[in-house]
């Protein structure tokens, strides 16, 4: 098999904007051009100001500005992209669906058939089809089925290559992650195609930590490490709750059965929920395919870590409602942090959002700040919902771009996203200009709760009594 040199990336969001810019900046042989139909997008990635591209990644800019124009080109011609290259990467969005079959459950996969379809009517010469999108087990079946149909005599090779890395840390995680998986077909050109990728990525990552397997292990390995990781958080969450009826200290709970090495000490951090665009959309894909097999069981373990994620938003918010004496009507709360997590400028599925939609059922005045969160984003986020018309959210939430100004006469502070800076405010002049009595709750467990006790805020830490 000859060595790739032209790839082609469909969708330029949160994974392929990072992923193929790495790509790009590692494999300085290899043109690398990624499409999407989104003009806004791709318009973003090619803002002259770097600090303009649409994702924001510690890191990602200065590996944009050393590959953009290069070797690295962002584009909307997506059929010219496509039939240029020798390699397709498909990380377009696969979301829940919202209608039909698997409504509330399933991948909705409209958007990956109509890759497979316009791969398959463009394509004039042979192609390796690069599965990067999250997908439910035995998608690259109906990929191939479509491709295989075109009758123009094109040969097309389906891998799987699922990315594992976590937004806020993107770069570093591309750079250095723990393994890359590829999944292919056990036959000769399978074998190929695999070779291939792999080429591409051992230009930077040891062969060591490249595994590769059949295509179905890939799809549903990238499935699985998304709900384990989730299970640990709900797990450490559930027992947060238990943490604040008996005294034991979460934080301590955490790091004294972390430092097990069977069990290890990372995402056993106790929060408001989990967020982000994944976790709950690649078990709830687990739990739908389990059912879809008769594995009710199986679905309905899984499907706890989802509920046990929603309870937790939920006590948060009326754990706050109840601390405020039962009514948080008219009252001024300040959300420092709208993100899913720190570092990103993403809020999909953020915890934020559902606390905000409980609190505004109260009907509670709402006050943001975020840093990298724009004021668009977040009445998106809250219109999305449904729950009430855009002018009353309007009118009821309020967006800063001054942490100050946004905790000023407010009756509480609650901590949705853990971003560093909140640690190095001064809390001193922030308690001075608050209602008394000033109240925390600290949704992140990242302020010292102590040191702002003797300010004189009361603090409320998930799973601290
Ligand atoms: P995203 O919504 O940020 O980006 C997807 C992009 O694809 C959008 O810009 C959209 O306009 C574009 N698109 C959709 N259909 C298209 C088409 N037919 N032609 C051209 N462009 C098209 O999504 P994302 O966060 O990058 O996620 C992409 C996939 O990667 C998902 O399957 C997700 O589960 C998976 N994933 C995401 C992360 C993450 O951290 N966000 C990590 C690992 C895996
Ligand atoms: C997650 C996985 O970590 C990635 O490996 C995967 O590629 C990605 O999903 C995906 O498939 O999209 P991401 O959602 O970007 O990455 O970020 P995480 O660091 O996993 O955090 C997810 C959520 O869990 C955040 O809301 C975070 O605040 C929360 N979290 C994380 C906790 O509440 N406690 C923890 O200990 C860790």
């Amino acid at each position: 098999m000859k060595k790739i040199t032209n790839i082609c990336c469909i969708g330029a969001g949160y994974v392929g904007g990072p992923t193929m810019s790495v790509i790009a900046k590692q494999c300085p042989e290899i043109k690398v051009t990624v499409v999407d139909l989104s003009e806004a997008r791709i318009s973003a990635w090619n803002d002259e100001n770097i600090d303009n591209i649409p994702v924001y990644e510690p890191g990602l800019s200065e590996v944009v500005a050393e590959a953009r124009g290069r070797n690295l080109f962002f584009s909307t011609e997506v059929e010219k992209a496509i039939d240029e290259a020798e390699m397709i990467f498909i990380s377009v969005n696969t979301p829940t669906k919202t209608y039909g079959a698997g409504k509330g459950m399933g991948a909705d996969l409209k958007w990956i058939e109509l890759c497979a379809r316009q791969i398959a009517r463009v394509s004039t010469t042979d192609k390796i089809i690069v599965e990067k999108s999250t997908l439910p087990v035995r998608t690259a079946e109906a990929i191939r089925d479509i491709l295989a149909n075109t009758g123009n005599g094109v040969n097309f090779q389906v891998l799987s290559n699922p990315e594992f890395l976590a937004e806020g840390t993107a770069v570093p995680d591309l750079l250095s992650p723990d393994r890359v998986l590829i999944g292919g077909d056990q036959t000769v050109e399978g074998k190929e195609a695999i070779q291939a990728l792999v080429d591409i990525y051992a230009h930077w990552i040891p062969k060591d930590r490249i595994l590769t397997t059949n295509v179905w292990s890939s799809e549903l390995s990238k499935l699985v490490a998304n709900a384990f990781l989730a299970q640990r958080i709900s797990s450490i969450n559930s027992i947060s709750e238990l943490c604040e009826k008996t005294e034991a200290d979460i934080n301590e709970v955490a790091k004294a059965i972390g430092t097990d090495s069977r069990i290890g000490s990372k995402f056993l951090k106790a929060s408001v929920g989990f967020g982000g665009s994944c976790f709950q959309k690649d078990i709830l894909n687990l739990v739908y395919i389990s059912r879809s097999f008769g594995l009710q069981e199986v679905a309905d373990y899984w499907e706890r870590v989802i509920i046990m994620n929603d309870h937790q938003k939920k006590r948060f918010a009326h754990n706050i409602v109840k601390d405020l004496y039962n009514t948080v009507s008219g009252k001024k709360i300040t959300f420092l942090g709208w993100a899913f997590k720190k570092d990103t400028n993403d809020t999909r599925e953020s915890a934020a959002i559902y606390v905000a939609d409980e609190l505004l059922n109260e009907q509670a005045k709402i006050r943001v700040y975020d840093p990298k969160v724009k004021e668009h984003q977040i009445y998106e986020d809250l219109d999305y919902l449904n729950t009430r018309k855009p002018e009353e959210n309007k009118e009821q939430v309020k967006i800063f771009e001054d942490p100050y100004r946004a905790c000023e006469n407010a009756h509480a502070i609650s901590i949705l996203t853990e971003w560093d800076e909140f640690k190095d405010y001064d809390w001193q002049r922030i308690y001075d200009n608050m209602l008394k009595p000033a109240k925390i709750f600290d949704g992140r467990n990242i302020l010292d709760a102590e040191k702002l006790r003797s300010i004189g805020f009361k603090v409320t830490s998930i799973g601290v009594k």
